[in-house]
């Protein structure tokens, strides 16, 4: 593994961990490569005056809406009017990160784009508008139960994982590289089945990071590697490329790592990059370095 700033462009010689704003790094990187591409940006939280806005226009050739009299017509994301917190326009700061991406993809290329349930639906239009909404593979629910339970509403534990392929219908997943789970009713089927298990569905059940873990790197946002490793087993082939382009402490490549995956990571905090570095330094993941990890999937629904 090498530890680089951007240069141009990136030779794809080993895998790499790269310092800098990933708008440029992914100008650098060759097209056409990635098996599977892991977004996990910063959510937008933190603003109080976000706007957005959709727009319906008529579109009698390309329309995704059926209306009055049968007349076709075309929604359209509005930009943002007004933000507070660090981007000025959080869907423009994705959307030209998102191009890219897709051009990034091999043809047989996997997108899995980690969000927030108050940003899921604004960036789902912006995928569909990105790589079309035949594109569109999968919505993944990663339900969690962890931290404080409000009393007024439903206590939101989950996040959101939005899945376009490069190609619609060219993609490649292998459903049976994925570690099975445990049935919900085993005593509904067979005792052979349930000891085998099942495939998992668009709902994943799994803990977060656990504090005391030997997975835990200490970095704030970090995702369990359970939940990328489904990714990684479905939508990449044994020696394919990965790229994350929002690394924080580096999940995806210590995945990559365990399961036979090149990796390109990519984070403009000094700070992830250290983490990256002493993590993925031993060349193992936490699983692998000990029993205790506690990530095996499945965690049945635990709350
Ligand atoms: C939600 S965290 C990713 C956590 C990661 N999935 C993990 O398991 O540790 C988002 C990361 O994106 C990085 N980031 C934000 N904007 C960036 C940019 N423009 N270029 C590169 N990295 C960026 C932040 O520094 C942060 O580490």
């Amino acid at each position: 593994m090498r530890i680089q700033v951007a240069v141009d462009p990136v030779a794809l010689d080993d895998d790499l961990v790269i310092a800098g704003d990933n708008a440029g790094v992914l100008e650098r990187l060759p097209e056409g490569v990635f098996d599977l591409i892991y977004m996990d940006p910063p959510f937008n939280t933190g603003r109080a005056q976000a706007r957005r806005s959709l727009a319906v226009v008529a579109d009698a050739a390309a329309g995704d809406r059926i209306g009055f009299g049968g007349r076709r017509y075309r929604s359209q994301l509005l930009r943002t009017l007004a933000y507070d917190d660090a981007f000025d326009d959080y869907l423009a700061f994705l959307e030209v990160r998102l191009r890219r991406a897709r051009d990034l993809l091999a043809a047989h290329g996997t997108l899995y784009f980690h969000i927030d349930y108050r940003e899921a639906h604004y960036v789902k239009l912006l995928l569909d508008e990105v790589f079309g909404r035949d594109a569109f593979l999968n919505e993944l629910i990663w339900s969690y139960d962890y931290g404080a339970k409000p009393r007024r509403r439903w206590p939101a534990k989950h996040d959101t994982i939005l899945v376009y392929v490069r190609t619609p219908g060219g993609h490649f997943f292998d459903a049976d590289a994925v570690e099975r789970e445990p049935y919900m009713a085993p005593g509904l089927v067979s005792a052979e089945k349930a000891a085998r298990g099942k495939r998992p569905t668009d709902v994943w059940f799994h803990t977060i990071v656990p504090t005391n873990g030997r997975e835990k790197t200490g970095y704030p946002t970090q995702k369990p590697e359970g939940v990328l490793r489904r990714m990684v087993a479905a939508s990449s082939r044994p020696g394919g490329w990965c790229l994350d382009p929002f690394a924080g402490s580096g999940t995806l490549g210590a995945v990559c790592r365990a399961l036979g995956r090149r990796f390109v990571l990519v984070d403009r905090n000094p700070v992830a990059i250290e983490v990256m570095r002493s993590r993925l330094a031993s060349g193992l993941t936490a699983e692998a370095r000990g029993p205790a990890g506690q990530t095996a999937l499945p965690l049945a629904g635990d709350g």
